[in-house]
């Protein structure tokens, strides 16, 4: 098995949303009359191998000694979506990363092989191909669920953008509130142009820029002006600015999204959901809203 250790407590509370999320997702697509008639397909764009290894030796728990079971594995994401009673028409799972990629064939091999025909599994990054995938498919027939769940700051607005525009996905983005920009936003200079590029590629404008530093400027002792930037967003203002965004270009989002902590309370993500399509939009925003205040 190829391991994947991340995350943490708050992992758990993410994809319990996400379950609850799908299961009642496929209620509505197996029993609605207009629904059913559509293709449903679940897209994972950052999907891991399947497995989570929390890190945790559960040797204690085995009276047969350590070996792999007694290892702390819980489902990832994938295993999520296809352990689900009523299945998605198509899963489409992708990873950059070879051992992912190949973790998630044998996965679909041994596990779920009646599924294997649904599955496709793509070895690439997430936001080209997801672009490519908005632009080229039938939506009047179909409607998906897209999970985008990166480390940090890997989704590009690009790719957010051309979800809304298919106006037939749901989709759920995790937003690296504590672990992202405030992590690289200076108090008292703009970041490097490095971290600048990576921001406005995550928020696809530059507009970050006036929102989160004032600008200023002081005259010294000697009559000499000098320019100067404070930081003034902290993570509220950071995520309300993302959140702004989101509704921008969504038929409905979640107002307030499920805020993942650390064991130090810190905030770490932000889960937020947002609706696309029109007819659906309100329902849909409605269950996930209960969801993450649950
Ligand atoms: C937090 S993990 C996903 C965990 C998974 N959703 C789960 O619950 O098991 C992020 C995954 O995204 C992959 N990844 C990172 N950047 C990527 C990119 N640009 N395109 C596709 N996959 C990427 C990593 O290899 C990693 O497996």
């Amino acid at each position: 098995m190829a391991t994947h250790r991340f995350g943490g407590s708050w992992t758990e509370r993410k994809l319990n949303a996400l379950r609850d999320y799908l299961v009642q997702y496929q209620k509505i697509f197996t029993t609605n009359p207009n629904a059913k008639k559509l293709k449903t397909i679940y897209v994972d764009a950052f999907a891991g191998t399947g497995d989570r290894d929390t890190g945790e030796d559960l040797r204690q728990a085995s009276l047969f000694g350590y070996n792999e079971d007694t290892r702390g594995y819980q489902e990832g994401s994938v295993k999520v979506a296809l352990s689900l009673e009523h299945k998605f028409h198509q899963y489409i799972f992708i990873d950059n990363k070879a051992k992912h990629a190949s973790a998630l064939h044998n996965l679909v091999e041994l596990e779920f092989p009646g599924l294997a025909d649904r599955c496709t599994i793509e070895k690439t990054d997430a936001n080209s191909w997801l672009q490519n995938w908005c632009l080229t498919q039938a939506w009047r027939e179909q409607r998906a669920v897209v999970f985008l769940d990166p480390y940090g700051m890997d989704v590009e607005w690009d790719t957010i953008a051309a979800i809304a525009n298919t106006k037939a996905i749901d989709l759920w983005v995790l937003f690296p509130l504590g672990i992202g920009p405030s992590r690289v936003l200076p108090n008292q200079e703009v970041p490097d142009s490095k971290w600048a590029n990576r921001l406005t590629k995550v928020f696809g404008t530059d507009e970050w820029k006036s929102q989160f530093y004032l600008e200023g400027g002081d005259v010294d002792l000697f009559g000499v002006k000098r320019e100067s930037v404070t930081k003034i967003a902290g993570v509220d203002e950071i995520l309300a600015f993302f959140l702004k965004r989101l509704s921008a270009i969504f038929e409905k989002t979640v107002e307030h999204p499920l805020i993942l902590l650390n064991s130090k309370h810190s905030p770490m993500y932000a889960l937020c959901f947002a609706a696309g399509n029109p007819k659906g939009a309100p329902i849909a925003v409605r269950i996930a809203s209960h969801l993450v205040r649950g």
